[in-house]
């Protein structure tokens, strides 16, 4: 049964009523950004709660502690160095969020009160006027400092090569729209939506893209009857703007996500595609139209297939716990009181059956040779795990 937000279901049943059924990913687009209905567009009302957070459908590591800002900040620091200490060294941090990751992240760079605290500057890119309110609530105390931080609406806002420093990114490309597709009588079809007796309903249909279907070749997988998965194109488009604004620096990139071998494996048969609600999980997105979170996990081995064509290349590929720990997790953590709220809370980023292990952290640079970085201490899957190919 269609559930959700009624403008925005009229919105969406309008445009198929007119041109019939849409690809699942034009869906996705409208139920998460329609610029004003939107799940993450729209400002909640009062009766509504609040999109990230605890109390919210869901929460990120920027929620649990501060220490992945401070683990950043310790990472920017040495980048810093490695890029030959610029003036300034931009931080772009896109998809922020509420912003609590740029004000852990600022408050460690500014807690050295030294030379790199007075040449960093931090951009924030940010789609959502709700989301950019609230970067700006949580971001209040470090704005009466000229210049320190701007905000763009998107990518188009940055000049090609015009980035000395580091792109980060936390969950941004997990909640880009994806496109779903499904092996049928030995096809591989795309899922759309269509829009009958008043409900939305899901409906197989031939690709929509010939860039879907050379992605597919790419991938060179064979998959068995019945197998359902997402392909995340707006990411490789994504990574190559993303490659051509940097000049010399790094791109840092967290998301769940997983090498192609993996996340296209014969096991992963049901997708990694979720929609959260008031911290729960549910594979249905016609229900709650524009009133849940959906997301689908990231094919890591593309995006840095996708970045070398464009000049960027992969500096290391590694999960959240040996980041954090390669970057001083332990000696933060050492620093709290033990047992504390605060104490498992940092623990909890570093879980290995959890988030210390679902989260992957990509690396990539530009100008600089063969860096090493801290975060990267600890290697996990260097070399060949990221090679494309989900059967080999
Ligand atoms: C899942 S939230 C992650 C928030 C934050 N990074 C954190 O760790 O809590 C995704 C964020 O990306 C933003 N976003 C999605 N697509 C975007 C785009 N194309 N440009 C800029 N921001 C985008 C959303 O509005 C939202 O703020």
């Amino acid at each position: 049964m269609t559930t959700g937000h009624p403008e925005l279901i009229s919105a969406i049943s309008s445009e198929i009523v007119q041109n019939g059924p849409i690809p699942f990913v034009r869906f996705m687009e409208r139920a998460l950004y329609h610029p004003q209905f939107g799940y993450y567009m729209r400002q909640p009302d009062s009766a509504e709660h609040e999109r990230i957070g605890w109390s919210g459908d869901f929460y990120t590591s920027s929620d649990v502690d501060p220490i992945l800002g401070r683990a950043l900040a310790a990472q920017a620091r040495q980048m810093d160095h490695l890029v030959g200490c610029p003036t300034p060294f931009t931080i772009v941090e896109m998809g922020a969020g509420k912003g609590l990751l740029a004000r852990d992240c600022l408050a460690a760079i500014y807690a050295e009160q030294d030379d790199f605290a007075s040449r960093v500057r931090y951009v924030l890119i940010e789609r959502s006027p709700a989301m950019r309110s609230l970067q700006g609530q949580n971001l209040a105390p470090w704005l009466s400092k000229p210049g320190l931080i701007t905000w763009l609406e998107g990518l188009e806002g940055l000049a090609p090569e015009s980035v000395t420093g580091l792109f980060l990114s936390n969950e941004l490309i997990d909640a880009f729209p994806v496109h779903r597709i499904q092996v049928k009588d030995g096809r591989t079809e795309e899922l759309y939506v269509d829009y009958r007796d008043g409900h939305f309903v899901d409906c197989l249909k031939p690709l929509s893209t010939d860039a879907l279907a050379q992605y597919l070749e790419h991938l060179n997988a064979v998959w068995p009857e019945g197998y359902r998965t997402e392909v995340n194109l707006l990411a490789m488009d994504w990574m190559a703007q993303v490659a051509r604004r940097m000049d010399c620096g790094f791109v840092l990139t967290i998301d769940y996500g997983h090498t192609a071998q993996d996340l296209y494996g014969p096991e992963r048969k049901d997708g990694t595609f979720l929609c959260y609600s008031q911290q729960r999980t549910n594979e249905d997105p016609l229900i709650r139209v524009g009133e849940q979170d959906m997301t689908a996990h990231v094919d890591f081995s593309s995006l840095a297939a996708v970045g070398e064509t464009q000049g960027l290349h992969v500096t290391g590929f590694t999960n959240q716990m040996s980041f954090l720990m390669g970057l001083g997790a332990e000696e933060m953590i050492g620093e709290l009181e033990p047992e504390s709220p605060e104490f498992y809370a940092a623990i909890q980023l570093l879980k290995p059956d959890g988030m210390g292990s679902t989260f992957k952290v990509l690396v990539q640079h530009k100008g600089i040779s063969r860096p090493e970085l801290d975060g990267l201490k600890f290697k996990p899957f260097f070399g060949s795990a990221l090679a494309v190919g989900a059967n080999g």
